[in-house]
């Protein structure tokens, strides 16, 4: 039967958030409904409360989250009732181009659940990143669960779900940094401060944290693009993890780019495949080779969300985490 519980809904752009009460149908075939345990405020739901994403309002935001599965349909064997999980939004098709050419993590045709939940009046909600986490409970396709040791704390786990991973896999998947290398982070809010750890994790002799006060933020990304550009080692790699407005143009001049060498990147989610990632960085954490905790800046409840925007906002949080 399909279950009222309570999410965070954004109606309109730039409207404080309100918890509302949202209906959660059962899972149908390849579904599954999750309780969620912890979910981290993230800026990109910040991003779609402000409308920058889409216009698909209302969202049900969250997305950075981990729980346990209660329930699931017709033809899941990936997860089962029971299972403590973190929520991915890669979960791969393994039949297009990407997924065949063994690089799943390019997926052209990741998966959502099929069925909407819904306002009580029926308005159907848009989770955001096809999640929709800060809720007591919310429905996924089972393949957006990834099933990791209980042992974790869901809090700390949860951050894998996004900004953690993201951070992590600009180091250690995309940028590929190894033993030895000297990395330079631009940007140490909860991403980047990921990225200094994935460098760490992967042998960087030198790593360099780069920071500025919040406020020159948007004005300045193209620029420091450019920084990046130049500052770089002869054939070094820059590898772009903030999301740039639509308005932003990058000017190089190409002689530059050909004499420099080395390759320019960007990082969706780290280059992720959660299946493969999430388990593994999990092991790392509870081997105290990790430290997951530390991103965890407080735990505040569903109706701390807006707050935790603000905070988000004047840099006072690596990670606000809601704990249901
Ligand atoms: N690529 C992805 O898959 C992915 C996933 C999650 C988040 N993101 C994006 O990553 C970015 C960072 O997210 P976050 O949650 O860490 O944000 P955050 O607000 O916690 O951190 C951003 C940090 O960058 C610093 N900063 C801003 N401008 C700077 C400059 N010019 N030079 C040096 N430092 C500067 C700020 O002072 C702040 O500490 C956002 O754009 C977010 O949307 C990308
Ligand atoms: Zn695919
Ligand atoms: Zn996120």
């Amino acid at each position: 039967m399909a279950q009222q519980v309570r999410g965070v809904i954004a109606s309109g752009r730039g409207e404080p958030v309100r918890i509302e009460t949202i209906i959660v149908p059962d899972p149908g075939p390849g579904e599954a409904v999750v309780q969620v345990q912890a979910c981290g405020v993230c800026h990109t739901d910040l991003h779609y409360r402000e409308g920058g994403i889409n216009d698909d309002f209302p969202f049900l935001l969250g997305h950075e989250a981990a729980g346990v599965v209660e329930s699931v349909g017709e033809g899941v064997t990936e997860v089962a009732p029971g299972d403590f999980v973190i929520l991915n939004w890669r979960a791969v098709c393994g039949q297009c181009r990407a997924c065949l050419r063994g690089r799943p993590w390019y997926c052209f045709n990741t998966h959502n659940a099929t069925q909407k939940m819904t306002l009580l009046d029926g308005t159907e909600l848009s989770p955001a990143l096809g999640i929709g986490a800060f809720a007591d409970k919310t429905l996924v396709a089972a393949g957006q669960c990834t099933k990791v040791s209980a042992e974790a704390s869901p809090a700390a786990a949860g951050l894998l779900g996004c900004g953690v991973m993201a951070g992590l896999g600009a180091a250690l998947n995309t940028g590929n940094v190894g033993r030895g290398d000297t990395v330079a982070v631009i940007g140490c809010g909860g991403v980047g401060s990921a990225a200094v750890l994935g460098a760490r994790l992967a042998g960087a002799a030198r790593i360099i944290a780069v920071d500025v006060d919040h406020r020159k933020l948007d004005a300045a990304r193209p620029e420091t693009y450019e920084q990046a550009f130049y500052a770089r080692d002869l054939a070094g790699t820059v590898v772009l993890v903030g999301v740039p407005t639509p308005g932003m143009r990058l000017d190089l001049p190409l002689q530059e780019v050909f004499g420099r060498g080395g390759s320019l990147k960007s990082s969706w989610y780290g280059d992720c495949l959660p299946s493969r990632d999430f388990p593994m960085l999990i092991d790392l954490y509870l081997q105290g080779r990790l430290d997951l905790d530390a991103f965890v800046s407080e735990t505040i409840t569903l109706d701390g969300v807006e707050d935790a925007f603000t905070k988000m906002h004047h840099g006072d949080v690596l990670r606000s985490v809601v704990v249901l």
